[in-house]
């Protein structure tokens, strides 16, 4: 998909967002560059025809922001020619947008956006905030421990959601929570909600409550992963190899989680483990060497060390 140069366009008509609102007739790019052939008269180039369908663009497709965009395409929350992503690298944003078969767009596209999606690392949000400033666009920010309000007084809107998704984003099961300034729009909050429930569950959460989120949401797939590589080496130690071992975690895990859909863990546990038998045994194993403080605890600090990482970069 070429990248779409358009310098001094007028500002495009504000696109509500509505899946089903009636869109305007719009082609795809051609998958090469435009020809420079002179136009009839009154016709628009191809690029700005597709550019002006943009109603999102994505600063930062990386593995979070390729991962919304790439679930809000396969849900069919937005076609292809209604996304638009920026990078500042002319051969970076050619291959992302080849990748992800969506239009590139340059620095004055990018700032007549009506809705931008912020997914790059925090510390690259300096750059990036100038070309994104202005008054009357909606704002979703991926970016950890930078605050809605730092977001809404350095892009100049206070049309600000911020989002915290997990990994799970990449294979459709994230947990995102969204927390929305009170400024933003009805179809503000309605656009983030569907494109995080295309990578996922919503939850929406006080912005103070972030952090605890990050603790166990956005951690909490790296404790589960410690838990896996534990159990296999238990199966290891047992007698299994280590394939089998690994198998047998994960196939461990995914039957846990799938269960905990219709029960509690107490349930679970009481289930499994019957009396005088093997669970048991292995339960009270767990409780001597207080795996339960251990995970309550690794929560917490994961919690406490986003706050900390906020009050670094405020
Ligand atoms: N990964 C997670 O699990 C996770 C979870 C929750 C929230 N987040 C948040 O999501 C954001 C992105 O994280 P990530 O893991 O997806 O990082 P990432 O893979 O490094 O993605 C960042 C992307 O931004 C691009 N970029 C760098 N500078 C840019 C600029 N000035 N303009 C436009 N694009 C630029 C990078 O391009 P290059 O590759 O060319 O540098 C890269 O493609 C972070 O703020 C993070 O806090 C991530």
């Amino acid at each position: 998909m070429p990248v779409a140069y358009l310098r001094g366009r007028p500002r495009p008509a504000r696109i509500e967002w509505r899946r089903d609102a009636p869109q305007p007739q719009l082609r795809a790019l051609p998958r090469r560059r435009p020809t420079g052939r002179p136009l009839p008269p009154g016709a628009r180039p191809e690029a700005e025809r597709a550019v002006s369908a943009v109603r999102l663009a994505i600063v930062g497709a990386g593995k979070m922001g390729g991962a919304v965009l790439l679930g809000a395409l396969r849900a069919n929350v937005l076609a292809a020619e209604e996304i638009g992503i920026y990078h500042p690298d002319p051969e970076r944003l050619a291959s992302l947008s080849e990748r992800y078969g969506v239009a590139g767009l340059d620095d004055d596209a990018l700032h007549h956006a009506e809705r931008v999606l912020l997914s790059v690392k925090p510390q690259s949000f300096d750059s990036v905030a100038p070309l994104v400033a202005q008054r009357n666009a909606s704002f979703i920010s991926l970016m950890a421990g930078v605050t809605a309000r730092t977001i809404a007084r350095r892009v100049g809107s206070q049309r600000v959601i911020r989002a915290m998704p997990n990994l799970g984003a990449s294979i459709g099961v994230s947990a995102t929570a969204l927390a929305a300034l009170p400024e933003a729009t009805p179809e503000d909050v309605t656009m983030a909600r569907t494109l995080f429930r295309a990578v996922g569950r919503v939850y929406e959460v006080r912005e103070a409550l972030f952090d605890a989120f990050t603790g166990l949401a956005g951690s909490g797939p790296a404790f589960v992963a410690v838990v896996a590589e534990a159990l296999a080496d238990g199966g290891v130690r047992s007698g299994l190899d280590r394939a089998t071992s690994q198998d047998l975690a994960r196939q461990v895990l995914l039957a846990a989680s799938q269960l905990l859909e219709a029960k509690s863990p107490a349930e679970l546990k009481d289930e499994v483990a019957s009396a005088g038998g093997t669970a048991i045994a292995g339960v009270r194993t767990l409780e001597r060497h207080r795996l339960r403080f251990a995970l309550i605890d690794a929560v917490e600090q994961a919690a406490e060390r986003a706050a900390e990482l906020s009050r670094e970069d405020a």
